[in-house]
């Protein structure tokens, strides 16, 4: 059985922040932030229906372009690291949608490689389940952990959503050719925002009546990163899946009509297609206008190229997303 992308969508928040708005709120320039990553604006949620709004806004304009009802929909998978609800996001979407079947919803964290593997579910779920319609969405915030008065992270992320609608075919027309994914909790150190765990006044009486166990309020620290580890790791690992991936598929790099890697940072985009020979024409790339916007930036620029008529139907596109965890992968796709 086969499985093909058959739309897609993405929405960004309005408010902008431009390098020039970040050097008013710490020590840092445009000069800086453009030279060592590429980056030159950002938009960041604020007022806006929450992440679950931007969320619903892409995946409706991908069942639009996919002509799909969504009463069709069978799967929706929310990938995120950043929900509006601890619990997830994903329902509220699909009641939001309107999805009067009620398909299956979940989350899946992993970071700015979430995309990646959601694209991967829907073709396992397609092929063993039997789901014929899976809304794929990729949608962070990290604008809310993000520590703004530090100068290493604060310049690099964005708010943003994509989505793809992945659908059954028959297997001569497959649109999904191969994956190759990774971890490393080894690398987690580089790159984190880990939950807090505040230990408050004891609420439960005052003469100590119920010893060990003190109620906390628990909340997430602020993103720590290790900006040249994670440099190193994603050089080092990126272009190897990418090779991986294309080996299953039976094809090498210069049969690719795009590179489509997470926007991260331009010096990475660069390094990587370089590894793999991939020229600058045929490398996918709108971290400039967003930054880095974790499981929403390899939808979101898919989007962008695909409404743009850069990405024309029946092109392969070899994508990759990594980030915290650590977690990699590769896919290449068809449009
Ligand atoms: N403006 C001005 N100066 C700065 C800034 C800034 N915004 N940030 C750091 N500096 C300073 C540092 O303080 C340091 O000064 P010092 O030499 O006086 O100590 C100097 O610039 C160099 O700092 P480094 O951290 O070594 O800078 P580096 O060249 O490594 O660039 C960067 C930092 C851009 C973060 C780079 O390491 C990088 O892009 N790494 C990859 C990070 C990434 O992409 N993370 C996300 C991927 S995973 C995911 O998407 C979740």
């Amino acid at each position: 059985k086969g499985c093909k992308l058959v739309g897609c969508g993405s929405a960004v928040p309005n408010l902008m922040i431009s390098n020039d708005d970040l050097a008013k709120i710490v020590e840092t320039s445009d000069e800086w932030i453009s030279v060592r990553t590429g980056i030159c604006n950002r938009r960041v949620l604020s007022g806006e229906d929450g992440l679950t709004g931007l969320a619903v806004e892409a995946a409706k304009k991908a069942l639009n372009m996919a002509e799909v009802d969504p009463d069709d929909v069978d799967l929706i998978l929310m990938c995120s690291s950043t929900p509006d609800d601890l619990f997830g996001s994903a329902t509220q979407i699909q009641r939001a949608l309107g999805c009067k079947r009620n398909p299956l919803a979940y989350d899946i964290t992993a970071a700015c490689s979430g995309f990646v593997l959601g694209l991967v579910s829907a073709a396992c779920h397609i092929r063993g389940g039997g789901f014929q319609n899976v809304l794929v969405i990729g949608a962070d915030a990290l604008s809310r952990y993000v520590d703004w008065t530090d100068r290493g992270t604060c310049i690099l992320f964005g708010d943003a959503a994509g989505a793809v609608l992945v659908q059954a075919c028959d297997g001569s027309e497959d649109g999904l050719f191969s994956f190759d994914l990774h971890s490393d909790g080894e690398g987690q150190k580089y790159l984190n925002a880990l939950v807090k765990d505040d230990e408050t006044e004891h609420v439960l009486g005052s003469n100590g009546s119920v010893a060990g166990f003190p109620p906390r309020r628990s909340s997430y620290s602020h993103i720590q990163m290790n900006g040249k580890e994670v440099f190193r790791f994603t050089v080092r690992c990126v272009p190897q899946s990418i090779e991986s991936a294309l080996e299953k598929a039976g094809l090498m790099a210069s049969d690719v009509d795009w590179l489509l890697l997470h926007q991260a940072n331009q010096r990475i985009i660069d390094a990587v297609a370089t590894r793999l020979g991939v020229p600058p024409e045929r490398v996918l790339s709108n971290l400039a206008n967003y930054g880095n916007t974790s499981a929403a930036s390899i939808p979101l620029a898919l989007d962008e190229a695909i409404r743009s008529g850069k990405v024309l139907s029946g092109h392969t596109i070899a994508v990759a997303g990594f980030g915290a965890g650590l977690t990699w992968g590769s896919a290449i796709v068809r449009w």
